[in-house]
């Protein structure tokens, strides 16, 4: 286990993902019955932005960084910008918080997160991120595991975040299958599957698999900032929606346009589908 989402953090995948997952926690705020969500590939719940590795590899420059002054974006975006801003009181960007950070924060008293995260310094990390508090549970477990063993949760109702590193060649197969056990415990919950955009032949078998697997309704936002290079560096990302809440498809269809434009890097582009 290599992969450290502190180089990564607030970047272009991040803007997405984050955004469609503060939707998702509205959506389920909706209702006053509690809701439970499982992130089964956790990280370390905060980042700083000036630390060693944000500094290193400063990705969130051409992602958060852009948009932390935008004046009149998107509610979907507008949305996730308040979140991430009001872990920074200062005003500027100076900590980004990961997906159990920004779902915390969102919980209510009996709103449940069970948040996974293998790796030894990271799940320390977590550890520290988080308040103390009974319904923020933070597991050593293997995120792939938890999908059975944690799932339904007693709430009965609530999401889950499936966001592994693609460290391993064949994980996006693994994540489809591991998707199906899911499912098959807990079928109308909605579920958040973050794929890195590299092959359009590997994305469409994975969501064939999905649906193979019994996934009924499901929406899918592409979202790239560059054209792909020979290195094969991350530039796009797709989000898979199972069960996705209503309301979302409208506010994703106005804001991967303005997404599109604010962090392209050259040749940019969106796409939303559904099944
Ligand atoms: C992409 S990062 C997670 C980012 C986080 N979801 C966010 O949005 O802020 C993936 C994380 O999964 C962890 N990880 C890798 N394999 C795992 C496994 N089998 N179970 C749980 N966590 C794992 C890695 O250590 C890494 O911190």
């Amino acid at each position: 286990m290599n992969y450290r989402h502190a180089f990564h953090v607030g970047n272009h995948a991040d803007v997405l993902k984050h955004a469609v997952l503060l939707f998702c926690l509205n959506a389920l705020k909706r209702k006053p019955a509690p809701f439970a969500v499982l992130d089964t590939h956790a990280g370390r719940g905060l980042y700083d932005l000036a630390g060693a590795e944000a500094e290193r590899s400063p990705e969130w420059r051409d992602g958060i960084g852009r948009l932390w002054s935008w004046p009149d974006p998107p509610p979907l975006v507008a949305r996730y910008l308040e979140a991430v801003r009001s872990f920074n009181q200062d005003g500027a960007p100076g900590v980004y918080p990961g997906s159990p950070a920004l779902v915390t924060m969102q919980l209510r008293e009996d709103d449940v997160l069970m948040a996974c995260e293998l790796h030894p310094e990271e799940h320390a990390g977590l550890r520290r991120a988080l308040p103390r508090q009974p319904n923020v549970q933070v597991h050593g477990r293997d995120g792939w595991a938890a999908l059975s063993a944690l799932l339904p949760p007693a709430q009965r109702r609530g999401l889950v975040l499936i966001d592994p590193p693609y460290e391993a060649p064949d994980e996006l197969a693994l994540a489809a299958r591991a998707l199906g056990a899911a499912l098959k415990r807990f079928g109308h919950g909605t579920y958040l599957w973050w794929r890195p955009l590299k092959s359009e032949s590997a994305l469409a078998a994975a969501d064939a698999e999905a649906q193979a697997q019994g996934a009924k309704e499901m929406l899918r936002a592409d979202l790239w900032t560059a054209t792909p290079t020979p290195e094969g560096r991350l530039v796009g990302s797709s989000v898979l929606l199972i069960n996705p809440p209503f309301g979302l498809e409208d506010e994703l269809r106005e804001a991967l346009p303005f997404l599109a434009e604010a962090l392209t890097k050259g040749q940019s582009g969106w796409r939303l589908s559904t099944n």
